[in-house]
């Protein structure tokens, strides 16, 4: 099925390139012998990014730091870049609870820069396309551990809301242009290179789990709140599939390589990029607790809004179909995570 043609120095954009999943996405891309040009408008990110890829891989990507919002900005980027065809998009807004509060905020940057992306993309022979998508589109799945072809609920979120709409527009388009696309549904990214040059930098208070517990083992934090022990699961908590970020990230560059040896067989695939493994609440504390020999202060609260009680990934089509596996388990991802936490607060 079309072998993967030698992308020696072929350029890639990487939307959000300095951001948590992008950056780690940038040093597997540089590992593999692509070029890579980062568009990031720092909103969550800064450009020190940048020194830590530069570390890790010795090759500094090239860096605009341009707002995909503004049309005529992308369209004068594609224009100075016409050799660019393959796109990894992660440049998007992320926080559910921001997404209730500024809806618009979302539908604008979530939307319309995938819009003015396609539509400069559309113009070209050939264009690869991997998006940033995410097992929120399943809300709460029937049945564990979720497939590929599970039902796609309505959302919870306009976070959610704009992950599924993304995947229709990316669905419409590419049936009608030269773009192939592969739609990656994330589940719950962790971790960080185990050189801790790069990891996740929360802004503010973490909203989620692994940067909150982090920062309550460092001392940033007072304690951990366990949102509900009450759920019908083995200790009353909620699982989840905590991927390390980097077995994350490799997938990004094999989904690439398919599309570019054409090795793909429909125009828009879509996998679950997960371990295939759930964890609870509790679980995650325990192994926490394990890899970094602190004791975890926590208190159970009530539940959060919009939880859902169980999501982990049935990752047979990414392992069979991509050729992608997770190789790290949920101690190595906090174990890297631990690690970056005390660089970072060093
Ligand atoms: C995990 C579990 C919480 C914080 C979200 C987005 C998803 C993706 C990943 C972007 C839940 C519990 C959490 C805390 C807690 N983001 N928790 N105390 O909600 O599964 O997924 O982040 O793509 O789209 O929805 O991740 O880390 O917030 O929560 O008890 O302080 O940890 O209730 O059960 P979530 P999370």
């Amino acid at each position: 099925m079309g072998g993967a043609r030698n992308h020696k120095n072929m350029k890639i954009l990487v939307t959000g390139g300095l951001g948590f999943i992008g950056s780690h996405t940038v040093v597997e891309l540089q590992n593999e012998g692509f070029d890579v040009v980062i568009i990031d408008n720092l909103s969550n990110s800064t450009e020190s990014v940048l020194d830590g890829i530069v570390a890790i891989t010795g090759k500094k990507p090239v860096f605009e730091n341009l707002d995909l919002r503004d049309k005529p900005k992308v369209q004068d980027f594609f224009s100075r870049h016409s050799d660019v065809s393959g796109v990894i998009h992660f440049a998007a807004s992320k926080a559910v609870g921001e997404s209730v509060e500024n809806p618009l905020l979302y539908y604008e940057n979530n939307i319309n820069t995938l819009v003015y992306l396609l539509q400069e993309l559309s113009e070209k022979q050939e264009a690869q396309f991997i998006f940033s998508s995410s097992c929120t589109v399943y809300g709460q799945a029937e049945k564990m551990p979720i497939t590929e072809d599970a039902s796609i609920q309505p959302a919870m979120s306009p976070y959610g809301n704009t992950k599924q709409i993304g995947e229709e527009i990316i669905q419409d388009t590419a049936k009608v242009t030269n773009i192939n696309a592969i739609l990656l549904r994330y589940f719950n990214p962790i971790g960080s290179h185990p050189s801790a040059e790069i990891g996740e930098l929360p802004i503010g208070v973490p909203q989620n789990l692994v940067p909150f517990i982090t920062q309550t083992g460092i001392g940033l934090r007072e304690k951990l709140s366990v949102f509900g022990d009450d759920y019908p699961t083995s200790d009353g908590t909620c699982v989840r599939d905590y991927i390390h970020v980097v077995d994350l990230a490799k997938a990004h560059v094999v989904a690439l390589q398919r599309l570019i040896g054409k090795g793909n067989t429909e125009k828009v695939e879509t996998f679950n990029v997960g371990t295939g493994t759930g964890s609870t609440v509790l679980e995650v504390i325990n192994a926490f607790e394990k890899v970094s020999g602190k004791k975890l202060p926590y208190q159970i609260v009530g539940r959060r809004e919009g939880d859902v009680i169980s999501a982990y990934a049935n990752t047979d089509k990414a392992n069979n179909v991509l050729g992608w596996k997770a190789q790290s388990t949920l101690e190595d991802g906090l174990a890297s995570a631990w690690k970056w936490e005390q660089r970072v607060r060093s």
